[in-house]
C-alpha cells in the first residue's frame, strides 16, 4: 500500500477529479451561456491512454479514488472503456462519475460491471419546463431514465441540484420527498460563480445560502438531524426521520473546504489544478507530450501538490468582484 502524499499544510491527496471533455449536451444557465463556450479542439484533450498513465502515477502517490467529470463526461466516446481501464489500475478502488444523466441510461448496466458503487446526477427540478428553462434542454425524461436505471442497478445516486433564487426553489420539496421511499441522497449546492459569463455573478449575500435551505427544509420536514461526514467531504448531510435516503446541502459559495481539502483536478486540456480557483499550476500535457519519464512526471506533481495554497477560496474572495474568474463549470470540471 503506498504512503500517502501531504502538503505543506498537513491535507492528503486522496482524491483525482478528472474531466475528461469540456464539452456538454445541456446548458445549464448557472454553467455557461446558450451559446455553450469556446470548446478545445480535440488533439488538444488529453488522451485517455494519457490520463490513465497519470492516473496511474498518482495511485503511485497513494490516490485511491477517482471521479470523472466534465462538461459531460458521456460526450466523449468510448468513456466505459476507459473507465475499465482505470478501475484494473493497483490502488485505485474508487471510481464515480458526475453525470447529466442524458445520455447515461444505456451504460449503467456496464458500470455496474465494472464496480461503480455511486454516481452523483446532476438534477435540478422535477418539472419539465422548468429543467427545459434551466438546462435549455428539453431532456428531462432521458435523465429520469438514468436515475431510474441506476437505482435498478443497485449503483448508490447522489442528486446534485444547484439553488437558484427565482428558478427553482419550488423544487426543493419535491425533490427532498425523493428520499421518502428511495435510498438517495439528494444534495442542495449554493451557487458559485463559475457560469462562463451567462449571467451577472452570484452577488456577494447569496440569498439562498446553506442556511436559509436548512430552514427551508425543516419548515417542511421537521428537524434534520446532522450525520457524520468523511474529512474532505463537500456536503453537510443529514437525515430526515421516517425517510429512507437523506438530504445535503454544499455551502460551495458560503464556506470553505481548503482545510479538509484532499483533491486535485486535471483539467480536460490537462492541467493541473491543486484548488479549485487557481488557474492551472502544472501543464502536465506539456510534461506527457515532451517525453517526460516517470519519475519527472512525479517530481513535478510531487511538488505541486506538496506548495499548494493554503486557503484559494478566501483569496478569489478577497477579490473585487469584477476581477472574479468567469469561467465555466464546465472547464474546471466541477
Ligand atoms: P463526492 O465524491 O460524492 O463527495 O462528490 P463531490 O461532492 O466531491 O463532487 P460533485 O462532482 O458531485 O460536486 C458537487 C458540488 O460540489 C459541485 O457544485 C462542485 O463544484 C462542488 N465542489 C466539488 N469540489 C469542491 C471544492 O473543492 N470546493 C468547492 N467550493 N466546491 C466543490
Ligand atoms: N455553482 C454550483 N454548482 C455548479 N455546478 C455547475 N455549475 C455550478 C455552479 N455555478 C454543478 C453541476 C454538477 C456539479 C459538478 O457542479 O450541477 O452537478
Ligand atoms: Fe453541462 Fe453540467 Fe454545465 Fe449543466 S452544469 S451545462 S450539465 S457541464
Amino acid at each position: 500500500v503506498p504512503s500517502v502524499l501531504y502538503d505543506t499544510h498537513g491535507r492528503p491527496l486522496e482524491y483525482v477529479r478528472l474531466a475528461v471533455t469540456d464539452r456538454c449536451n445541456l446548458r445549464c444557465f448557472y454553467c455557461m451561456p446558450e451559446e455553450g463556450i469556446k470548446y478545445m479542439p480535440k488533439q488538444q484533450l488529453l488522451t485517455y491512454e494519457e490520463m490513465e498513465r497519470l492516473v496511474g502515477l498518482m495511485a503511485g502517490l497513494g490516490v485511491r479514488k477517482v471521479r470523472l467529470t466534465g462538461g459531460e463526461p458521456f460526450v466523449r466516446r468510448d468513456l466505459v472503456p476507459f473507465m475499465t481501464r482505470l478501475a484494473a489500475l493497483p490502488g485505485i478502488d474508487d471510481i464515480s462519475l458526475t453525470t447529466n444523466g442524458v445520455l447515461t441510461a444505456p451504460y449503467v448496466p456496464e458500470l455496474a460491471r465494472i464496480g461503480v458503487k455511486a454516481v452523483n446526477l446532476s438534477l435540478d427540478t422535477l418539472d419539465r419546463a422548468r429543467f427545459a428553462r434551466i438546462t435549455r434542454r428539453d431532456e428531462l425524461p432521458r435523465v429520469m431514465d438514468t436515475f431510474y436505471a441506476l437505482l435498478t442497478a443497485g449503483i448508490q445516486v447522489k442528486i446534485n441540484a444547484v439553488v437558484m433564487d427565482g428558478q427553482n426553489i419550488e423544487d426543493i420539496v419535491p425533490l427532498t420527498e425523493l428520499t421518502r421511499e428511495l435510498p438517495v441522497e439528494v444534495r442542495f449546492i449554493e451557487e458559485m460563480p463559475f457560469n462562463g459569463g451567462s449571467h451577472a455573478a452570484t452577488p456577494a449575500t447569496l440569498p439562498w445560502n446553506h442556511r436559509r435551505i436548512r430552514e427551508h427544509l425543516e419548515e417542511h420536514f421537521g428537524a434534520l438531524t446532522p450525520l457524520a461526514v468523511p474529512a474532505g467531504a463537500t456536503a453537510s448531510e443529514y437525515t430526515i426521520a421516517g425517510h429512507m435516503g437523506h438530504v445535503g446541502i454544499i455551502a460551495a459559495y458560503s464556506r470553505t473546504f481548503c482545510g479538509t481539502c484532499n483533491r486535485i483536478r486535471l483539467t480536460a486540456e490537462g492541467g493541473l489544478k491543486t484548488c479549485l480557483y487557481d488557474q492551472g499550476v502544472l501543464d502536465v500535457k506539456a510534461l506527457l507530450r515532451g517525453g517526460s519519464s516517470d519519475a519527472t512526471i512525479i517530481e513535478a506533481l510531487t511538488t505541486a501538490f506538496r506548495y499548494r495554497a493554503a486557503n484559494g477560496f478566501d483569496a478569489e474572495r478577497q477579490r473585487p468582484l469584477h476581477q472574479l474568474s468567469f469561467e465555466s463549470m464546465s472547464t474546471i470540471g466541477g
